[in-house]
């Protein structure tokens, strides 16, 4: 039975999306069986992020229509074979995922629900971005979760800048998630080319540490400080301050 986990954004922009598919490939190389299940039913932002825009043939939407059963319109991930996303593109009736998602849970390790199917997840993780301004949302996120009866959440901190970290100008994501009072399951660092496609090693490498952590074998988060100390991560910063 696969272990379900709902992904929630502290606010719109938090990374939610991002994280589902990164987290999901990460486990997903561990050897983990591994659906995504991209709630954009509007643009389907989850597909675009894996490559995967066009190269389905069925949504879940046409399986609420009678179309084509729910595992035809799951599809695989093409270079990562056991990384899997289901489409929501076009679904209406968003209930419908919570069905769909439990009619796949005996065929996967586990499955990342991206804003969709909450009703089905036993497990949920919030993204946040390490700023003071998401503190509040951060924290409503968790407690609506728990109030729905998601006992278990978890708190990925994104976008973290490790040079703005150094300076003492934001909080370190040990500090942010104990202000929020959940644990701290992940630290992504901000990668800029994220938003182009791409993806830094070492950013590869903090999804890989978070996917250990969601699996509970390692409490160990991404040390994003590491790469502005010293002579070099003080140009690094200045540089970043000034340009
Ligand atoms: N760690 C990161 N560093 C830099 N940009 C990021 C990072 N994570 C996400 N982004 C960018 O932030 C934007 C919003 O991300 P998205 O995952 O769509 O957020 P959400 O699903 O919470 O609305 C996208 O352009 C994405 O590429
Ligand atoms: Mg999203």
């Amino acid at each position: 039975m696969a272990e379900i986990i709902y992904i929630d954004g502290a606010r719109g922009g938090a990374g939610a999306t991002t994280c589902a598919v990164y987290l999901a490939l990460a486990l997903s190389a561990l050897g983990e069986r591994t659906l995504v299940v991209d709630g954009d039913s509007e643009c389907a932002a989850g597909l675009e992020i894996c490559g995967l825009r066009g190269m389905n043939v069925y949504t879940l939407a046409d399986a609420e229509a009678g179309a084509c059963r729910v595992k035809q319109a799951v599809l695989q991930h093409p270079s990562s074979p056991n990384m899997y996303v289901l489409p929501t593109l076009s679904l209406k009736n968003i209930a419908y995922a919570d069905n769909a998602v439990a009619e796949c849970t005996k065929l996967f390790d586990v499955i990342i629900c991206d804003r969709i199917a909450r009703e089905a997840c036993k497990r949920a993780v919030v993204v946040s971005d390490p700023y003071s301004h998401s503190i509040a949302a951060a924290q409503i996120r968790g407690a609506k979760l728990k109030d729905g009866g998601t006992e278990n959440v978890g708190l990925i901190v994104n976008k973290v800048n490790g040079g703005l970290v150094f300076d003492g100008a934001v909080l370190t994501p040990q500090e942010f998630a104990s202000v929020v009072r959940l644990p701290l399951l992940g630290v992504i660092p901000e990668d800029l080319t994220l938003p182009l496609g791409k993806i830094r090693p070492s950013t590869a490498r903090a999804f890989d540490m978070t996917a250990s952590a969601v699996l509970g074998r390692s409490k160990k988060t991404y040390a994003t400080v590491k790469p502005y100390v010293g002579v070099a991560g003080y140009l690094k910063r200045k540089l970043r301050t000034h340009v």
